[in-house]
């Protein structure tokens, strides 16, 4: 806070910085280690002191393995003798770890190094299984993430310097790029997440939008309420009625490679927006609604995602489409037993005005749907029935391709952000079938609603285009997950990157079809 003749400014007055500052730490690859306030060491629990010996102090590291035989996972600590004296962090992975346990280890690791408030930070692989350059790749995710700083409103802010410099060695070959484009990311997701509800409000997200499309050079395109309504998006303007301001809409952000403006989208990502969800009028209570500003992150993981696919320059036409409104309680808020026709024509019995995300998306996935995607992937934290399946350490995957689904799984354990398969078979449509309209919005038992609410944007979706749709239990989880040590995870990024860039998926739809 900027203090003026010895008066702080008025706080309405700060602009509100609703974008993480961009500065982030170095990334240098190094064939020396250098003098290093922090260096984390990830070796396997198997090896032998032997291993040790190209360290720094060999002896002193050694020492961390005198006392019993380390367990798979754990972390152990000492501080070198040097000038700088040097924390020193080592941390133990069973022989063929999964991605999840490396990113798992890498995030205790940075978490105990975490109270230095390192400046330099150098990361080392040790041993041969998993490979090295997966162990130092998920160290450096894990760092970028730890020293990602979160949106903070303390007056007295500031005090922890940053961290300024990364030293990776310059074997084995390592994509830090795409590392590190990855971890801004999942890190924008974050932040956009962690954002107050009165911060990052309809009006303040279209501003965000704006600002990054003209950083990334992604085209943007706003539909307000009038123009959804010329487009019969009622199922989304139900939702958006009871707002009380005609901020809500819907945006379509376009990223294009070089010498395909003009081409037709490869891939389309739709994301939930609700800024926040009091439930409407079948309000929540107290405790289910508190964490309702999180309620948008499939919006930020769909924006986040075109975002690095348009910095890592990806051959792939990409937009991504974002349903952004609160889900209000208000005298024009919509009701239970409204009938409400969607953009595509289908008419839709409201049955509880809490599954409000599957009417967001149901006309997004239409919108998205008429420019004819080869592939559409949806992200929402759209049932508290998936959590209760899952937990918040998987995320649901569901998919109009059955065919598709290992390779989903196949990206989630690759990336670390795993995901598991629910039924999608037709049968469970029967549980949809309404008296007055085409289809229920929810049953009026909550049984099974994950898979219900599936079937029902299912409805969205021609069946022509392939299509998966997350539903995001794991976008947050007290304590975090994996690499990520706060409650927010931003779980989705990294997902949908190893799918789309590392396994080519669209390469893999066009020889199927
Ligand atoms: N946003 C919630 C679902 C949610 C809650 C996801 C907590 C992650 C954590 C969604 O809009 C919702 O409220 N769903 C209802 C649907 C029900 C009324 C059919 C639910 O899950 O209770
Ligand atoms: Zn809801
Ligand atoms: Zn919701």
């Amino acid at each position: 806070m900027v203090k003026q003749g010895g008066h702080r400014r008025a706080a309405a007055r700060v602009p509100v910085a609703l974008l993480p500052a961009a500065i982030g730490p170095k990334i240098v690859r190094s064939r020396t280690l250098g003098d290093l306030d922090t260096l984390l060491v990830v070796m396997p629990a198997s090896a032998g002191r032997e291993s040790l010996a190209a360290l720094p102090e060999a002896e002193r590291w050694q020492g961390l393995l005198d006392r019993e035989v380390p367990q798979a996972l754990s972390v152990r600590t000492t501080a070198l003798t040097n000038r700088r004296q040097t924390q020193a962090v080592l941390g133990f992975l069973a022989d063929g770890a999964s991605m999840f346990e490396q990113l798992q280890l890498a995030g205790r690791m940075l978490k105990s190094a975490a109270a230095r408030a390192p400046r330099s930070v150098g990361l080392v692989a040790l041993g041969a299984n998993p490979p090295r350059a997966a162990r130092l790749e998920a160290l450096l995710g894990a760092t970028l993430a730890e020293h990602f700083a979160l949106p903070s409103f303390k007056s007295d802010a500031g005090g922890t310097p940053a961290l300024e410099r990364i030293v990776l060695p310059t074997d084995p070959p390592l994509d830090t790029r795409y590392a590190k484009i990855c971890a801004d990311g999942t890190n924008l997701a974050r932040w956009l997440t962690a954002l107050p509800p009165n911060m990052l409000d309809a009006r303040g997200y279209r501003r965000v939008l704006g600002e990054l499309a003209r950083r990334h050079g992604l085209g943007l395109r706003w539909l307000g309420p009038s123009e959804l309504r010329r487009r019969g998006a009622n199922a989304f303007l139900a939702v958006a009625r009871g707002n009380g301001h005609r901020d809500a809409g819907i945006a379509q952000l376009t990223y294009r490679p070089e010498r395909r403006r003009a081409s037709a989208p490869d891939v389309a990502l739709i994301g939930k927006g609700i800024l926040f969800d009091t439930g409407g009028v079948n309000l929540k209570s107290h405790r289910s609604m508190l964490e309702m500003h999180t309620d948008m992150s499939g919006s930020a993981v769909a924006l986040a995602t075109l975002i690095a696919l348009a910095e890592l320059r990806a051959p792939i036409a990409a937009d991504a489409w974002l349903a952004i409104t609160e889900n209000p309680v208000g005298p024009q808020a919509y009701r239970p037993q409204e009938v409400v026709r969607a953009a595509n024509g289908t008419s839709i019995q409201v049955i509880h005005t809490d599954a409000e995300g599957r009417m967001a998306l149901a006309d997004t996935l239409s919108l998205a749907a008429r420019t004819r995607p080869r592939l559409m992937l949806d992200y929402g934290t759209l049932t508290g029935a998936c959590v209760y399946a899952l937990t918040e350490r998987y995320s649901g995957v569901f998919t109009n391709r059955e065919a598709l689904l290992e390779r989903l799984l196949a990206a989630g354990r690759a990336s670390g952000e795993r995901v598991w398969p629910f039924p999608f078979d037709a049968d469970f449509d029967a549980d949809l079938e309404s008296k007055v309209a085409d289809v229920l919005q929810c049953a009026v038992e909550s049984k099974g609603d994950h898979i219900l609410a599936a079937r029902f944007l299912n409805r969205f979706v021609p069946p022509e285009i392939p299509w998966a749709h997350l539903d995001l239990s794991a976008a947050t989880r007290a304590g975090g997950l994996g690499h990520i040590n706060t409650d927010i995870t931003g779980f989705g990024v990294r997902f949908t990157l190893e799918l789309l860039v590392r396994e080519n998926l669209l390469h893999a739809l066009r020889e199927q079809t």
